[in-house]
């Protein structure tokens, strides 16, 4: 690889890897702690996995799977994919696109849809396991050949990073205040971060 290359390739995994994976472990760590009834049930999925677990073992956790899923859900780190520019004349949904027309899908309304989210602003993993959603229904990585490269790893590390933390770490949310989403160019994170206190080891 040459220089520019080089430089290509790291500024997309910082910014497209890091940036991404990192704010939604912290929304996931908000909603963990927003409501602790959620925290309590993760930890005793993660207690019957016994000491040391299997960092593959660890992936497959269907309510941590949920939690993750909900996470990317509510407020999807991309709101939007990447666009689509119209090659011939197509209709989508009644709607007549000519060359050069770019679309964009937007993961944040669809995710917000009350026949598919029933009260979309409540955070609740359970509907994961109710409901197997298609892809055009919950795409927090988008879709089809341009879906995000990095999504097996995102998941990877949202899971293990979670998990750890909650085995190893007693935290708590240091505001009681609903964090509300901001938009920060073309991800949305949480406005002014999400601080917590460390209260201590986890017990057991
Ligand atoms: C929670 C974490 C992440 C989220 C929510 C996310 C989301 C997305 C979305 C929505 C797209 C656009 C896909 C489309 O238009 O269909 C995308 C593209 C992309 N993502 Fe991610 N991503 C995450 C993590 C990562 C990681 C860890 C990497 C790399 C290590 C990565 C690398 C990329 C790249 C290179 C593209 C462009 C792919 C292309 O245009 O062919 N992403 N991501």
């Amino acid at each position: 690889m040459g220089n520019q290359e080089l430089h290509d390739e790291l500024v997309t995994l910082l910014f497209a890897g890091h940036e991404t994976t990192a704010t939604a472990v912290s929304w996931a760590l908000y909603w963990v702690h927003k409501q602790p009834e959620i925290r309590e049930k993760l930890l005793s999925e993660l207690d019957r996995l016994g000491e040391l677990p299997e960092p593959t073992n660890i992936f497959k956790l269907p309510y941590l799977t949920a939690v993750c899923n909900e996470t990317l859900r509510i407020y999807p780190v991309a709101y939007i994919t990447t666009p689509r520019e119209v090659k011939q004349p197509v209709e989508l949904m009644g709607y007549q696109l000519e060359p050069g027309t770019r679309v964009y899908g937007c993961i944040y309304l669809t995710h917000q849809r009350e026949d598919l989210y029933p009260n979309p602003k409540e955070f609740k993993p359970e509907r994961f396991l109710e409901r197997q959603y298609t892809p055009y229904e919950f795409f927090p990585f988008g879709g089809g050949a341009r879906r995000c490269i990095g999504e097996a790893l995102a998941m990877f590390e949202m899971k293990l990073v979670l998990a750890t933390i909650l085995a190893n770490y007693q935290l708590e949310l240091a505001e009681n205040q609903l964090i509300k989403p901001q938009r920060r160019g073309v991800t949305i994170g949480p406005a002014g971060g999400v601080k917590m206190v460390l209260k201590g080891r986890q017990q057991n």
